[in-house]
């Protein structure tokens, strides 16, 4: 389907033309000045000067010739020479009812089919997550799922930490602290039983400890940075404990994931990439594109244009070790070769910034992929306590995600058993699904790339911009639809009349923006631009419902109408808190 912007300007366009002027000046938009008018055109403004006349004059002619078409309630020109339009309310019930019967609503892509890898997730192997791994996944986790909305072919990868010095910590703190482990006997064979020798919650009080460790004593840091490279060299015992490792921290994560409501298709890592570092980067030396500086291997990323210098990208050590970048650089390799992807999507921390564009030069520049590839960072901000700083428990440590997930569940159970409406067992599970809405919907209605607070009574109250709000509208929309159907009333092949009344027509041309919305934020990456349409719609909705009485709406043909737009609003909001990940409960 069109947009009604489209379908707008067509009209604009044919006149303009009519007149003789160029087309190119046809350009509508939702109006800026609601309290005048829905849809402006000022291309009278800009034609003005080209045609070296009056912009009145053109914008009079314009709109005499639009005078009588059934497109609009009104249409006039207002000097010094702006087209103000409103929609009619029955062209804008017929586009409603369009709208309701075509799959997405209408949306169409005007892309075809691409194959898009989302990079979210990163977790750490054998670390607990904690808040600063929440962003990643949930904007990630929500721009996947725009990703495949629109029709592509979408791919998420958790892109597992899974590889560095936090394997030969665990490695040494292991073999101090269980010498008897066949790993540390110079006899192991390299076969070893399914289980491994330490719970989740061993490992995560391991991990701290060596790191804590190493700090202080050198002698324990040195054997652990031994044990990496070993393990990185194929060694039999090393790789063994790692498998260990990896077996019980996916589990963990795959858990936590889980209850966040985000999945990945793929459970890759950095691992993955180890065998096509040595390949990768020989070809880099051989072809001219990285050489020796100072003992490490390095290509050079600089390019005309830059407002400033760009270090080059180090994609190997003096010691012979790969880097960060290398790893990030052969999974591509990698990529490439599984998955043909037209599109690659990166999300991490916006501090790793240069680190991606590092990346992506050097990716681009050895021939990994095309020059031209299309390749996106989308940084995000930090989440901050009150005090600005980023957020921390009380007593200063890094707070887990579990505990601040129980923490908002929490918040939203006070809040629902408050209203004393629900039973203890059916407040808790609606807490968990509300509780979790609030937190995402907190962190998604910010614009990735800012930082943000983190306020748990803001987030988790039923008014204002938030999830439970939004929810709570969702919720009352389908006690509306229960009863109406528990009445006798069926919601099958209900037409949607013209608006009779201000708030009607309000929540229609809400409704209208969806396709708009949706390409805004697929190009963008951008789910608080989904955010706000919610927002908006919500309010739009929770106006029409108080101005209205639905369901003691005398006139039948009228009620049914309403219902009629309310089942749209419902759907579009679902559709809409599903491209963010966000589930809804029957009640709360
Ligand atoms: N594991 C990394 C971290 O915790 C994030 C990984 C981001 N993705 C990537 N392909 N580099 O910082």
């Amino acid at each position: 389907m069109k947009t009604i912007i489209e379908l707008i300007t067509d009209e604009i366009k044919n006149v303009f033309a009519e007149c003789g002027y160029d087309e190119a000046y046809a350009k509508v938009t939702v109006s800026n000045r609601p309290d005048l008018c829905e849809f402006q055109c000022n291309g009278a403004m800009a034609a003005a000067k080209a045609y070296k006349k009056a912009p009145f004059m053109i914008a009079d002619e314009v709109v005499a010739k639009l005078a009588d078409n059934k497109m609009f309630s009104k249409i006039e020109s207002v000097k010094p020479g702006f087209i103000n339009i409103n929609i009619c309310e029955d062209y804008l019930a017929g586009y409603l009812n369009e709208m309701s019967e075509t799959e997405k609503f209408g949306y169409v892509n005007s892309e075809s089919n691409k194959t898009v890898i989302v990079d979210y997730g990163g977790a750490n192997a054998a670390k607990p997550l904690h808040v600063g791994h929440l962003r990643s996944a949930v904007i990630g986790e929500s721009v996947k799922r725009i990703n495949t909305f629109v029709g592509n072919k979408t791919i998420g990868d958790v892109h597992l930490g899974d590889w560095g010095l936090q394997m030969g910590l665990i490695i040494e703190e292991l073999r101090d602290r269980k010498p008897e482990l066949p790993y540390f006997d110079d006899s192991f064979t390299g076969e070893y039983p399914e289980e491994a020798p330490f719970t989740i919650s061993e490992l995560e009080e391991i991990y701290p400890a060596a790191s804590a460790k190493s700090k202080e004593d050198i002698a324990f840091a040195e054997r652990a940075h031994e044990a990496t490279l070993k393990l990185q060299s194929g060694d039999k015992a090393c790789r063994a404990i790692w498998h260990h490792i990896m077996n019980v921290s996916k589990a963990d994560l795959k858990k936590n994931y889980d209850n966040l409501n985000v999945h990945f298709d793929l459970w890759k890592g950095e691992s993955d990439a180890q065998p096509y570092i040595d390949d990768m980067v020989n070809k880099m030396i051989a072809d001219g594109i990285a050489y020796e500086s100072q003992g490490a291997t390095v290509v050079d990323i600089q390019q005309e244009g830059d407002t400033k210098e760009l270090p080059p990208c180090i994609v190997r050590k003096s010691d012979g070790a790969a880097l960060y970048a290398t790893s990030d650089l052969a999974t591509i390799v990698e990529r490439e070769k599984l998955y043909h992807p037209d599109t690659y999507i990166y999300l991490a921390d916006k501090r790793q910034e240069l680190h991606f564009t590092q990346v992506f030069r050097t990716a681009k520049k050895a021939g990994i992929v095309a020059p031209d590839a299309d390749m996106r960072f989308v940084g995000f901000g930090t989440m901050n306590g009150k005090d600005g700083k980023p957020f921390k428990t009380r007593s200063g440590g890094v707070m887990r995600l579990e505990h601040l997930i129980a923490d908002i569940d929490e918040a939203v159970y006070e809040k629902i058993m408050s209203n004393r409406t629900v039973e203890e067992t059916e407040a808790r599970d609606t807490a968990k699904i509300v509780g979790l809405a609030a937190l995402k919907y907190g962190d998604l209605s910010n614009q990735a790339s800012k930082d943000y607070v983190f306020d748990i009574e803001r987030f988790s109250s039923f008014e204002g911009n938030t999830g439970p709000y939004i929810l709570y509208t969702i919720v009352r929309i389908k006690s509306i639809l229960n009863k109406y159907t528990e009445n006798g009333g069926s919601t099958n092949n209900l037409k949607i009349m013209a608006a009779t009344e201000e708030s009607e027509k309000n929540l229609s041309l809400s409704l209208i923006k969806f396709a708009d919305i949706i390409d805004g934020a697929y190009r963008d990456n951008a789910p608080h631009k989904i955010c706000q349409f919610i927002y908006e719609v919500s309010n739009a909705f929770n106006g029409f419902y108080h101005n209205n009485k639905i369901l003691s709406e005398p006139d039948e043909a009228k009620k049914a109408s309403y219902i009629a737009l309310i089942s749209l609003t419902k759907s579009i909001l679902e559709q809409c808190i599903d491209l963010l990940a966000i589930e809804c409960p029957d009640r709360m």
